[in-house]
Parts: C-alpha cells; sequence; structure tokens
C-alpha cells in the first residue's frame, strides 16, 4: 500500500478527466501498474520500516563517479545512450539506459529548440516508490520498481541553429542580483523573523557548525524569483555569520555550498563573490555531514530523507508541508507542465 495515499476522490477525478483525453487503454494499463506497485510495496515498506537507509554517499558517489567518466557529447542533437549501473533495495543490480538527443515535438521561443541534452539523478523516496497517483503509476517500470535513484534525460533550451543554451527566462544582470542579494540580506537581518529564528539558535546547545549546504533556493538571476531566492540566499549569509562569531571563527572557515538544478551562470558568479561554492546536483549531499547546517526551503528533491540517511547535520532547517485545499476545479486538470518544467503529481 502506498506509504502516503491521496484521496481516493483526487485519484479518481483525475482517472475520469484522463479516460477523456487519453482513452481506455491507457486507464487499463495504469490500472494494471498499480496494482503491481500495491503488490511491490509490501516489500519497500518492510525495507523501509526495517531501517536500511535508501540513500547512502557510497551509491551516490558512485553515480557521481559515472558522470564524470562520461565522455562530452559534442552535438547534443545527436542519439545516445548514457548507461548508468545502479543497485536497487532488492539488492539487484540494473542497467539504466538513459537516451539523449530527442528534440521534443514543441517550444516556448522561435529559434529555441527543448532538448534532452544534459542529465538529472533523480531521488525516490518510500512515497514516490510506493505511489499510485497518475504521475507514478503512468511512468511505472517495473525494472525500476526497486530503485531508489535514477538518473534521467533532462531537457534545456538550445538555439536551433547555434546549439547555444538559452535559459527558461529572461536573466537578470550580475548587478541587479548582487543588489537584490545585499538589499534582501539587510532586510532579513532587521527582522523580526531573523531575531526569532537566531534567538532559538541562541538558545540551543548545537554542534560546531563547519559547513553550510543549501538546497532548493531557487534562481536568483531569474526576474519573477528573485526577491523570494535571493531572502533564501541571503539567511545563508546571515547563518554564516552568527555561527562564526558564536564559534569566535573566521566566516570563511564556515564552507558554504549551494546546490539548485536551476542556477545560471550569474548566480554561480554571485555566489561565488559571497564565498559559496555552486555544486551540482547531487554532489551537494556529499557535503552535508555531522558538523553541517543544512537549509532547504520546499526542495523538489527529497532532502530531508536523503539527508536523515546519510548524515546528522548540527542544524537543519526546513518549511513545514502545508495541507491545502485543492481547488475542486483544478483536480484532473492539468500537472503536466511540459519540460523542461517538472510533472508534479
Ligand atoms: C518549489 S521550488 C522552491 C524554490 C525556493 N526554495 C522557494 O522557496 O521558492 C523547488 C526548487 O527545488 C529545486 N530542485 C529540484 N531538484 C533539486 C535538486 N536535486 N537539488 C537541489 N534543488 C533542486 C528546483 O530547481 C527549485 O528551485
Amino acid at each position: 500500500m502506498a506509504r502516503y495515499p491521496v484521496p481516493s476522490h483526487v485519484i479518481e477525478s483525475i482517472d475520469a478527466a484522463d479516460l477523456r483525453g487519453f482513452g481506455a487503454a491507457h486507464l487499463a494499463r495504469r490500472a494494471a501498474n498499480r496494482r503491481t506497485i500495491a503488490r511491490l510495496s509490501e516489500k519497500l515498506n518492510a525495507v523501509f520500516d526495517s531501517g536500511v537507509p535508501f540513500f547512502t554517499k557510497d551509491a551516490i558517489r558512485d553515480i557521481v563517479r559515472q558522470l564524470d567518466e562520461l565522455a562530452v557529447n559534442p552535438n547534443p542533437r545527436v542519439h545516445t545512450v548514457r548507461k548508468f549501473i545502479v543497485r536497487g533495495l532488492d539488492d539487484c543490480v540494473v542497467e539504466l539506459r538513459v537516451p539523449l538527443g530527442r528534440v521534443h515535438p514543441y517550444r516556448d521561443l522561435p529559434d529555441v529548440d527543448i532538448v534532452d541534452a544534459k542529465l538529472l539523478v533523480r531521488f525516490r523516496p518510500i512515497d514516490h516508490l510506493t505511489s499510485t497517483t497518475r504521475r507514478f503509476a503512468d511512468e511505472f517500470n517495473i525494472e525500476h520498481a526497486f530503485l531508489p535513484m535514477v538518473v534521467e534525460p533532462r531537457p534545456v533550451q538550445l538555439h536551433s541553429v547555434t546549439n547555444d543554451y538559452v535559459p527558461q527566462y529572461p536573466v537578470l544582470p550580475l548587478e541587479a542580483v548582487q543588489a537584490t542579494l545585499q538589499r534582501k540580506r539587510t532586510e532579513w537581518e532587521s527582522s523580526s523573523a531573523c531575531q526569532q529564528l537566531l534567538s532559538t539558535l541562541r538558545s540551543a546547545a548545537i554542534p560546531d557548525v563547519r559547513r553550510i549546504v543549501a538546497f532548493a533556493c531557487f534562481n536568483m538571476s531569474d526576474c519573477e524569483m528573485a526577491e523570494r531566492s535571493a531572502c533564501q540566499h541571503a539567511l545563508l549569509l546571515i547563518l554564516r555569520k552568527f555561527f562564526a562569531e558564536r564559534q569566535r571563527i573566521a566566516e570563511e572557515d564556515i564552507v558554504c555550498f549551494a546546490q539548485d538544478p536551476l542556477y545560471e551562470d550569474v548566480d554561480k558568479k554571485v555566489l561565488a563573490g559571497a564565498g559559496i561554492s555552486v555544486v551540482e546536483n547531487p554532489r551537494a549531499f556529499l557535503e552535508v555531514d555531522d558538523a553541517s547546517l543544512v537549509l532547504s526551503i520546499s526542495p523538489e528533491t527529497p532532502v530531508r530523507q536523503i539527508v536523515a540517511d546519510i548524515a546528522q547535520p548540527a542544524v537543519m532547517i526546513w518549511n513545514r508541508v502545508e495541507e491545502v485545499e485543492q481547488h475542486a476545479e483544478w483536480i484532473g486538470q492539468t500537472e503536466w507542465y511540459g519540460p523542461p518544467f517538472q510533472i508534479f503529481y
């Protein structure tokens, strides 16, 4: 059974809408997949309940090694298959075959194609592996049923002629991003929320913090998300200063890492200027240790589950998942945001 079942009325209305859109054969396949997932869930839940970690640094390191060993692809539109070897929770070894080079049949901008040109390491916690929602039932592949980590194609935008990478949104200039980060830091530092957070930290017995690892803070160069993202990066800087003062060490003695697949070059430069190293997914997980502070607000990857398996960080800051009433009219409507966006359910 699914670890965190979705209410049946949500599943039923999504299926009813999809029956009209995709047809009966698709729904029959989805139903069959659901039965298989339910059957395998017993074993997956038993593994989880026995305390076996789904995620280990060794397994993440092994994927990173395989990524590092890949030859550079000179033409991102040429069809290639990248192979990875991963071990499942049933202890079986699986070869993942990841096709690259597909050009998607639609585009958002003229002269810009969406191409499966990059790779994405996806983490699959117990709630994903046992889920029978539309997303997980439709993408179900029995060979991957016990894999907590898979590698998938990652679509990116490339110019149709030059093949140059094109960001998804207009990217703000470096000076603007720097200025927003600075302003957000000043605003945050004087806010009551920040004072409350620091006073909570002051009153707690916390082991020494020697590194800060931030996940999923979004990119500050995206005009729509700039302020919110800068706020989260500013918090990282405030926390570094707080712990440096508390531990009577220099700020540079607390190393900082940030991981979000959305960072553009501008973000990387601004963050480097602030003493924060941007690392590619999934490398930041390898940086987390017991002397770390982990910061992660609404990530689209199961940061808490992974971190809980690989380390016991000194501090972890996250936001609570809130139950929200789903708008009745939205149930069963579109949750598919075609690449390069992600599918959420
Ligand atoms: C819902 S947004 C939240 C962004 C931001 N923290 C906020 O509160 O607005 C989810 C974020 O998770 C990021 N993300 C997805 N996969 C990730 C990964 N493997 N590591 C780090 N960040 C990831 C996305 O790029 C995106 O920025």
